[in-house]
């Protein structure tokens, strides 16, 4: 099949398009745990695609949920009209949100998600009559998707560079990754809390607290390479937040859904913030869909704010709640619930802190972080090769072992289905130990012949 596809139309992306057309890698069918490529190989889900899969793929309760609602109405507008399911949807989303988080705005990725939520604080900051809070923080190397909105709060150099000022008024904390201090920790980092501090002693310093709207951060930054918060670190930010009237936005689009054992992180750490933005395992990813969710009182003050009968908010996509979306994110929640899939997660997790652990000490490997079923393994580049050692270890991955990793430079980051089981975690991390070693020993053998 790769031989007959012409791939020249589809320009793909966050890809290395020229080089990935001249062997492409095609995924044709998936189940469970794993994919199938086109020429008829199982490969083993280490990434649930791309940190959404959670409930594995194909799941016949949600495929079903799809199909009957394909098949009963297609679409209906959410502007000025309505459909049960995505109120029914709004519903089971707030029946798993940290309490006091229960109006939910829907839309239709991670990177709507984001901007919507910049633009909620915005507003509602205006609509208090406190419209000199314009400012937003995010933080170094965090990743909230690529509308302008996400770009301007990430941090991620590449993501930003060719595309001008994008938002003014915005600044960034320090991200907390210390391996000088922290490598190879098993769960939460001891050292680094203090890097919250910045927040108070540096940026509001500088830029007057009265005008910063909110502050947005991954509970852990996942894109740029599994970056966990030091202890007490999310604690740090949510008093600082507090203590100035400052919104705080987790982004949960990879920690949303079970990822950490628990429904959000904002469970998992104790810290709730005032809107969480999360999409990915919102429908187990069958469907497109994100949406933020918001504490009570900020909707109310749209409520409020706007005359009888307006419009609160201008905001909205066609697609929003969309009819598909709705009926896969009712049946994957039910899913998440009947299958007992965040228990799950968080029994498997010290499994997997121990698979994980194992590649201490084997070649190249500088840091091994972990928390829930979320994994980093930060490598030594190749000197003048940045990302090469990753992407050679991802590839045969792919190609020689039946095994779907994610790099990011020269990280590898695992975050599988949470239905994997031990066996499948062995052999994940298994068959990266056994590609390091070879690398190890083929430069063993090129240094003897030159
Ligand atoms: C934390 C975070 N926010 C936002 C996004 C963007 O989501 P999407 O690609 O669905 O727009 C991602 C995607 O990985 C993400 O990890």
């Amino acid at each position: 099949m790769a031989n007959t596809l012409d791939t020249s139309h589809f320009w793909m992306p966050f890809t290395a398009n020229r080089q990935f057309k001249t062997k492409p890698r095609l995924l044709a069918a998936a189940s469970g745990m794993y994919y199938t490529t086109d020429d008829g190989r199982k490969i083993l889900d280490g990434t649930a695609g791309l940190w959404c899969v959670n409930a594995g793929h194909c799941h016949p309760k949600i495929t079903q949920a799809i199909q009957q609602q394909a098949a009963t109405m297609d679409f209906a507008p959410t502007f000025q009209m309505g459909h049960p399911k995505v109120f029914e949807a709004a519903s089971a989303l707030v029946a798993i949100a940290p309490e006091g988080l229960n109006r939910v705005f829907f839309c239709n990725d991670g990177s709507e998600s984001v901007d919507s939520a910049l633009k909620i604080a915005l507003a509602y900051h205006r609509m208090r009559g406190d419209g000199l809070r314009t400012r937003l923080i995010g933080r170094e190397r965090g990743y909230h998707g690529v509308g302008f909105g996400g770009i301007a709060v990430g941090g991620i150099a590449g993501n930003r560079k060719h595309f001008g000022p994008t938002l003014a008024g915005i600044d960034h904390l320090r991200h907390p990754l210390d391996i000088t201090r922290n490598a190879f920790s098993k769960g939460l980092p001891e050292h680094g809390a203090e890097i919250a501090d910045e927040l108070e002693q540096r940026l509001l310093a500088l830029h007057d607290p009265a005008t910063v709207a909110a502050v947005i951060v991954e509970p852990i930054q996942g894109s740029t390479g599994v970056i966990l918060p030091p202890k007490g670190y999310l604690q740090k930010l949510r008093t600082i937040c507090d203590k100035y009237g400052i919104l705080l936005i987790f982004d949960e689009v990879i920690t949303g859904f079970g990822r950490l054992g628990s429904a959000f992180a904002a469970d998992y750490f104790g810290v709730v913030p005032d809107m969480i933005t999360c999409a990915k395992g919102l429908t187990n990813a069958a469907v497109p869909m994100g949406a933020v969710i918001v504490r009570q009182d900020i909707h109310d003050t749209f409520m409020d704010a706007a005359p009888e009968n307006a419009i609160e908010f201008f905001h909205g996509y066609t697609y929003t709640g969309h009819p598909l979306a709705a009926a896969a994110c009712i049946a994957t929640i039910d899913v998440y619930k009947e299958e007992g899939l965040f228990d799950r997660a968080a029994a498997m997790a010290p499994y997997f802190e121990q698979a994980a652990h194992s590649l201490k000490g084997l070649p190249y490997v500088k840091d091994v972080r972990n928390l829930g079923l979320v994994c980093g393994i930060e490598l030594e580049s190749i000197p003048g090769k940045p990302t090469a050692r990753a992407f050679d270890v991802f590839e045969k991955c792919f190609w020689d072992k039946g095994v779907l990793i994610r790099t990011t430079g020269d990280i590898i980051a695992l975050s599988p289905p949470l239905i994997i089981d031990k066996q499948q975690i062995d052999q994940m991390f298994g068959v990266i130990a056994d590609i390091l070693k070879a690398q190890q020993a083929v430069s063993r053998t090129e240094s003897v012949v030159a």
